[in-house]
């Protein structure tokens, strides 16, 4: 079925309309959007140019070594690194924690370290750790954080041992935007002989020029590697990240590098093979041309949103701030101190703001495994263009919270206790893609956005035993992408 390239830019164009809206900040999570369309333009047109390039090969297209050397000098002055912290550029957040993780394994490994090692976290650390603990054979030891969703440091330090390879912290943690003890851990760490991994990703292009914050970066001596994404707070197309290491070695050994086959020699700094210079012109570009005054003033926006947003919430009746967010990120939960008939349930918040035509992010509850229950809540992603809409989102906030106020929270109490009686509870089966589609059919969740209740869905998660929502999750996902 050839199609004329005008038709297919057509048919691109409505698929498009389909989508959140990506610029104007009415989508507080997943975006970052500067509001400034001559960045949109400059990354364009840097990533057209360098679109051809494949960036696994920088001896063969030395643009390449160029921009990541600036780009990573960039990074490094901004993190406040020394002559021996070196780095590479990666392809996002993920990247870059897998990376820290393989790396910090491996090192373990060579120091004599036996069996299998421990990856240590606050359990607020990105979902990437567990994924990368799952493909590295680490043991993922999640530490349990207190109900307004801060860690203490004596329970992280309490789990270090001579089996830890990594133990994280976040510069902020994603779901409450809290800044972990940096300094506490990273010492506790050195004092062991353990790697410290500072998770920037989110916040790493932020926090520099945020005010009055204590040192978190390579300021701090115990600290061995930090990531930060380029394509968050960097402004930067998708596709890009940074990843540093306090010293060469500590580096090296995240390379892959091979002459055992009769094809190129490899040498791959990172996960991925051939990639497209795309996203490291358009960060490069961006990077260069808004310098360190441009992510300053920036910033400054969203320092200034954020401070609106804590005092509207704080005249918001039933609803509260998840404990002391720092940075970009915040998270919005149902005031506990108050009669359940006037709290604002985070989630059907969210869906109300949706309705008004603004999009927070649901987080569902977690249980932690000492019995302390992490609230739902709602995630807003902090964007400096939120702030010339401010006064709109702050009144869609305060509509919102008066028509959810009392609502109870969605309760899936009778699928869960169906699908128990079917077997599929705490520490039983696990349902296969045929089962995990005609439960969701059951649920009422199918493939198009208007069979997607998210609150439902949230309190499925919340109540599910973890394998089991997240079959049903995946089977989603899967089908979405499935030819019809
Ligand atoms: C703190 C943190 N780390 C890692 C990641 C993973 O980043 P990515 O989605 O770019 O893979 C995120 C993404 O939100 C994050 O917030």
């Amino acid at each position: 079925m050839n199609a004329e390239a005008g038709g297919v830019l057509d048919r691109l164009r409505r698929l498009r309309a389909a989508d959140a809206p990506t610029h104007g900040g009415r989508v507080l999570s997943y975006v970052y959007d500067p509001g400034r369309d001559d960045l949109d333009a400059l990354a364009d047109a840097a990533a057209s140019l360098a679109r051809p390039v494949n960036a696994l090969d920088p001896t063969v297209f030395p643009s390449v070594a160029a921009m990541e050397r600036d780009l990573v000098g960039f990074t490094k002055r901004m993190l406040h690194a020394g002559r021996c912290v070196v780095g590479s550029v990666t392809s996002g957040g993920t990247e870059s924690c897998l990376l820290a993780v393989k790396t910090a394994r491996d090192l373990w490994r060579a120091a004599g370290g036996d069996g299998r090692p421990r990856l240590v976290a606050p359990v607020t650390a990105h979902a990437a750790f567990q994924k990368a603990a799952r493909l590295f054979d680490l043991d993922w030891d999640p530490v349990p954080c207190g109900p307004d969703g801060a860690v203490r440091l004596e329970d992280v330090v309490a789990r270090l041992g001579p089996d830890v390879a990594l133990v994280v912290v976040s510069a902020p943690a994603y779901p409450t935007g809290a800044l972990d003890p940096v300094r506490a851990v990273a010492g506790a760490a050195r004092a062991r002989g353990i790697a410290c991994h500072v998770d920037a990703c989110f916040g790493g292009f932020a926090l520099p020029w945020w005010p009055e914050l204590p040192a978190w970066d390579f300021r701090v001596a115990g600290v061995t590697s930090v990531s930060a994404d380029l394509h968050k707070f960097g402004y930067a197309p998708k596709g890009i990240s940074v990843l540093l290491h306090r010293g060469r070695h500590r580096q090296r050994a995240q390379f892959f590098a091979t002459t055992r086959w009769p094809g190129y020699p490899v040498v791959n700094p990172t996960l991925l093979g051939s990639r497209s210079a795309s996203p490291l012109a358009a960060a490069w570009a961006i990077t260069q041309h808004l310098g360190r005054a441009g992510y300053a003033e920036l910033t400054a926006a969203i320092v200034r949103t954020a401070s609106g947003i804590r005092s509207a919430v704080d005249a918001i009746p039933g609803l509260v701030m998840l404990g002391d967010p720092v940075g970009p990120a915040l998270a919005l939960a149902a005031d506990a101190t108050v009669p359940a008939a006037g709290r604002v349930d985070p989630h059907h918040l969210a869906d109300a703001l949706t309705r008004l035509g603004w999009r927070v992010q649901h987080q569902p509850g977690l249980r932690q495994p000492n019995g302390i229950r992490l609230p739902r809540t709602a995630h807003l992603t902090l964007t400096p263009v939120l702030e010339r809409s401010l006064p709109e989102f702050l009144g869609a906030l305060a509509a919102a919270s008066d028509q959810v106020r009392g609502r109870p929270p969605a309760d899936a109490g009778a699928l869960v206790g169906m699908l128990a009686a079917l077997g599929y509870r705490e520490g039983g089966r696990v349902p296969g893609p045929r089962a995990a589609w005609t439960l969701l059919r059951l649920a009422g969740v199918g493939r198009d956005t208007a069979d997607r209740p998210m609150a439902t869905l949230m309190a499925l998660v919340e109540a599910l035993p973890a394998p089991v929502a997240e079959a049903l999750l995946s089977e989603l996902l899967a089908r979405l992408s499935q030819p019809r």
